[in-house]
């Protein structure tokens, strides 16, 4: 470096060139999809701001509704659910969206947009009146019904093999977003100062093991035979563990230091507790596209069959060697249970 830079070093690729220069790898690119993706970012940092005020003014706390899910709403939890969904329909690049937030899909009324997308706009939200990281989690597929109508259960409902794009915002010790578009990983830091997401983090590979597990070990009383044998075997092997209770935390974490993220089907919760298309999908793209691994302990993630808008579904995600065996612990069980 010479002089002359010394004295105003670069600030680095912003999330826009970013995405304008990934445009162009692909020729028949419309655009469509780049200004989806700057429309999340745009959101994100409007909801960031919500979020550091959280302290401050009356936000934080319980909002006295219950969503879908029967689980307690928070104020948080809204105002970024009306943010996104405001983005998106501005945007014009979306016809419908499905929101943790929402039992039924919202239209946006962009009959024209080609995309579809699946949000958790707050998650973590029992960790937002507490001061620990929460996030935001997308998916985005193309519709399969013909533009011009609106769009329908089945473009909502596609096998995660389908997305095309899907992220993450992490509201941390500094807010990150961290997406795919199916080739690569890419992290972006915020810099509040200038507005702007800049690449951080680019081409993350996760590590194939790791050293840290990461589930409710509350519930462990209703852990499977298999299930707890797992964890038992996380203990021989002197793993750390790192739970959260947000899980883009526990999953961020996790993907830059290696581990695994587990969410078990359990006696009382046979699936989880988990949502497929806009929890599980989208970070088993990521994990994916950054050399991981995500089943459900038996079947990968992104082929799993969507029934339903909100179904859940058990997941193991993390590190490709630590996935595997814990899927080794959960096939033995399967025998054992057929032998018997
Ligand atoms: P959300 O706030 O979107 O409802 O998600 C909460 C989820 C997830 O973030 C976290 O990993 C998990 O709930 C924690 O659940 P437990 O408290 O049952 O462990
Ligand atoms: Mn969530
Ligand atoms: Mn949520």
């Amino acid at each position: 470096m010479d002089n002359h830079d010394k004295l105003a070093l670069p600030v680095g690729t912003t999330l826009d060139r970013f995405i304008m220069r990934k445009q162009e790898d692909f020729p028949y690119a419309t655009g469509e999809l780049s200004q989806l993706l700057r429309d999340f970012a745009l959101a994100s940092k409007i909801v960031n701001r919500e979020i550091n005020r959280s302290g401050l003014i009356d936000v934080a706390g319980a909002y006295g509704n219950r969503n879908v899910q029967g689980e307690e709403q928070q104020k948080l939890d809204v105002i970024a659910n009306i943010r996104f969904i405001r983005a998106l329909r501005n945007g014009g690049e979306v016809c419908t969206i499905i929101s943790e937030e929402d039992e039924e899909m919202i239209q946006t009324g962009n009959v024209q947009g080609k995309y579809v997308v699946a949000i958790d706009p707050l998650d973590g939200s029992s960790n937002i009146d507490v001061n620990v990281s929460i996030g935001t989690i997308f998916s985005i597929y193309r519709r399969v019904s013909p533009t011009g109508t609106e769009g329908t259960a089945q473009d909502c409902m596609q096998t995660g093999t389908h997305q095309v794009a899907a992220g993450y915002v992490i509201y941390g010790s500094s807010t990150m977003m961290v997406y795919t578009t199916g080739n690569g990983v890419n992290g972006f830091t915020y810099e509040p100062s200038l507005g702007e997401f800049f690449l951080s983090h680019p081409n993350i590979q996760t590590p194939a093991t790791g050293s840290v597990y990461s589930v409710n070990e509350g519930t462990s009383e209703y852990f499977s035979e298999g299930m707890k044998k797992y964890v038992a075997h996380c203990k021989e092997q002197n793993y750390s563990a790192r739970y959260i209770g947000s899980l883009v935390a526990d999953f961020h974490r996790n993907l830059l230091k290696g581990g695994i993220y587990m969410y078990p089907g359990t006696s009382k919760v046979p699936n989880g507790k988990l949502r497929l298309m806009y929890e599980c999908n989208p970070l088993a793209f990521i994990v994916e596209q950054a050399g991981g691994k995500s089943s459900n302990g038996h079947r990968r993630t992104l082929e799993l069959e969507p029934t339903e808008l909100h179904q859940r579904c058990p997941v193991f995600i993390g590190s490709t060697e630590m996935v595997e065996k814990a899927e080794e612990f959960l096939a033995a069980e399967m025998k054992t249970a057929e032998a018997e």
